[in-house]
């Protein structure tokens, strides 16, 4: 049995430094985080969109498949987030992933039931804040990234090292645009301790999306998605009718009443539940186009470490020349 330890697998206890991106729709199902779970990773519930009964279920169905760490990651700007917290500390889950708002709401809480707190920032400054707050640990999200990236739009290479710099010693986690274990590779060198993987599980068996949402994501390349919702809630989505419409606003100038009506008019569920492709948003990153396959997602970790290894053998190593 391989392990990678690094801080971030010591702080979950997990076997492997990947982390399933916690993605609504797509793992709002403990299909997909028990199969990520079982496999050494962490799974994560992805609470958003769920129903407070839907989400119970979902959490006791999760911590009864396995006993092995697995997460639930809540955005914090839902209107009732304050009652699926209380919902979240009667099933004290292993690992919380917060994202969306500030950690002094929760973190007190979680900690008295065991819960380890991470949560996503977006910035060195952000970064700062959520570890003099306290939280155990941060996941720092990329330009590249689906669903939501930063608004300002800087790289996660560039990302990670301003925050790994911001707050050394504090367990960092690098999401947006990794999607094999190269990028885990990478991640780790830049001084990451894992690396969090949305949209390469979207393309696996068990995540919870119609088919034509996969197949929109197998055929997209690195350059077919786009940023729209500027002052919205900015999103990455492989680019389709809707996205067309909304550049066109965007570039138009459209008031952001009128931009945020196209806005509001598309769903993420539509496309993910319904196989809206044309006219729902298709949340997906960049790295869509290195995702060539649907795969079970036992298979994709299994891939993540063995590319993990041969790409630890093509770095060489430095070699010492003496002066004649
Ligand atoms: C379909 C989809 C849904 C997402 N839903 C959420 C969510 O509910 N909460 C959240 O914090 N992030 C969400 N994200 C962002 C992911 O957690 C993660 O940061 C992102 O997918 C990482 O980038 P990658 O897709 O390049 O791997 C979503 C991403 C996608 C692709």
């Amino acid at each position: 049995m391989i392990t990678i330890p690094t801080p971030v697998t010591r702080l979950l206890g997990t076997r492997l430094p990947v982390i399933q991106a916690g993605m609504s729709w797509a793992s709002s199902s403990s299909a997909l985080p028990l199969a990520v779970s079982r496999s050494g990773g962490l799974g994560v519930v992805a609470a958003g969109p769920m129903r407070p009964d839907d989400l119970a279920r979902v959490l006791d169905e999760t911590a009864a498949g396995t006993d092995l760490p697995w997460g639930v990651n809540l955005p914090l700007h839902r209107a009732d987030a304050d009652g699926v917290i209380d919902l979240l500390l009667s099933r004290r889950p292993p690992v919380l992933i917060a994202s969306q708002g500030g950690p002094r709401r929760y973190l007190e809480r979680f900690r008295d039931v065991g819960t380890v707190c991470l949560h996503v920032v977006a910035g060195a400054e952000h970064a700062r804040k959520a570890a003099d707050a306290g939280v155990d640990g941060l996941v720092v999200v990329g330009a590249e990234a689906g669903g939501h990236p930063p608004p300002t739009m800087v790289t996660t290479q560039v990302l990670v090292r301003a925050v790994v710099s911001a707050v050394p010693g504090i367990p960092v986690i690098a999401s947006g645009g990794i999607a094999d274990g190269a990028g885990l590779a990478a991640m780790l060198a830049l001084g990451a301790g894992a690396a969090q993987f949305g949209t390469r599980f979207l393309a696996t068996r068990e995540a919870t999306v119609h088919p034509d949402y996969k197949a929109a994501v197998l055929a997209a390349g690195v350059e077919d998605t786009r940023t729209v919702g500027h002052g919205l809630g900015l999103i990455r989505a492989v680019g389709n009718d809707f996205t067309e419409r909304m550049r066109r606003l965007e570039e138009s100038a459209a008031t952001l009443d009128v931009r945020r009506k196209e806005f509001q008019g598309a769903s993420l569920k539509d496309a993910a539940l319904h196989g809206r492709v044309h006219d729902g948003k298709v949340e997906a990153g960049q790295s869509a186009g290195l995702v060539d396959s649907v795969l079970p997602a036992a298979d994709v970790v299994a891939r993540i470490v063995t590319e993990y290894r041969s790409a630890l053998t093509r770095l060489p190593a430095p070699t010492l020349h003496r002066e004649p």
